[in-house]
């Protein structure tokens, strides 16, 4: 078998034109343009990278985006008030704190600043505890690019079997968390699991997000399963490759993500989605929001119907 390969920038090409319009419209009733800012602090060159294609996708629809940038030495009590202006700032509907943040900073403190109706990215523990109850509003950009690709390839999540590789905040535990929203099966593997291949077998959606090229080979994935790959790493040769032996594995899977051009281009459209979303919401709901989560089945889920 040789596996499907999962287009992320075609499906990232799709969904921007959409939101494109979207802002067309907020434009027109509104005679404003929806603005996003980015606090970007110190000078880690893949955090530069990452920034700078968040404002790219952000001129692509036609979002208004702001670069707040700080040295590594700035003090928390200055990025708070820079923040805390953004909160009151009308023209702001979004506000991005580009992680990791130097080791000096109080990181829950810092993103719990943030107001949560401008969130995001979905770090503030209100909007953690949301998607921990169900009713999530700013889902986190990565798992939420997955959770677009998978029902873009018509790929079916409740009843499956789905192990994350990587248990991170960003990515490995909100993406638990929305699987087992879409009443998946679901296992979280960190680097203290025993024996990974025990459970990367187990899946038939198998999501990688672990930061270590070749994590997984063939031998570990079952045959005819999806395989996401989040990693980003970049050789020594300079090559960017992702978490999976894409070579090897895509001789066993139905479905994989390449790495460059899988999860990546939608995790900044995802940005783009939520930024919008949070103008439509701000700006008086005319036009609907998307209602990407069943939040009622979460609930009738989580009080008392069998699981
Ligand atoms: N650093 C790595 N991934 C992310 C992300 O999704 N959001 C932010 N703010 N920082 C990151």
């Amino acid at each position: 078998m040789t596996a499907k390969l999962i287009d992320g920038r075609a499906l990232a090409r799709r969904v921007r034109s959409e939101y494109r319009m979207r802002v067309e419209r907020l434009v027109a009733r509104h005679g404003r343009v929806p603005g996003l800012a980015v606090i970007l602090v110190g000078d880690d060159p893949a955090s530069h990278v990452y920034v700078s294609h968040k404002t790219r996708a952000c001129a692509e629809v036609g979002l208004q985006s702001h670069v707040h940038r700080f040295g590594t030495e700035v003090s928390q009590a200055e990025v708070l008030a820079c923040i805390a202006a953004l909160n009151s700032d009308l023209s702001i509907d979004g506000i991005l704190i580009q992680l990791p943040l130097p080791k000096h900073f109080e990181l829950p403190l810092v993103l719990g600043s943030i107001a949560r109706d401008k969130d995001v990215d979905g770090f503030h523990l209100y909007n953690v505890g949301a998607l921990v109850a169900g009713d999530a509003v700013f889902p986190p950009c990565t798992p939420y690019g997955v959770q677009k690709l998978l029902e873009a390839e018509g790929i079916p999540v409740a009843g499956q079997n789905v192990t994350v590789v990587g248990a991170s905040n960003i990515v490995g535990k909100p993406m638990a968390l929305m699987m087992i929203r879409q009443q998946a099966t679901v296992a979280l593997c960190h680097a203290r699991t025993r024996d990974l291949a025990e459970f990367t077998t187990l899946a038939d959606i198998l999501i990688v997000a672990a930061g270590f090229p070749n994590l997984i080979r063939s031998p570990m994935v079952r045959p005819g399963a999806v395989v996401i790959d989040v990693g980003i790493n970049r050789l020594p040769s300079g090559q960017l490759v992702g978490d999976v032996d894409f070579e090897g594995v895509r001789q066993v899977a139905s479905h994989i993500t390449p790495v460059p051009g899988g999860v990546g281009p939608m995790t900044v459209t995802m940005l783009v989605c939520n930024t919008v979303g949070s103008a439509e919401r701000r700006w008086g709901n005319e036009l609907g929001v998307e209602k990407t989560y069943g939040a009622d089945e979460s609930r009738a889920n989580s009080e008392g119907e069998k699981t």
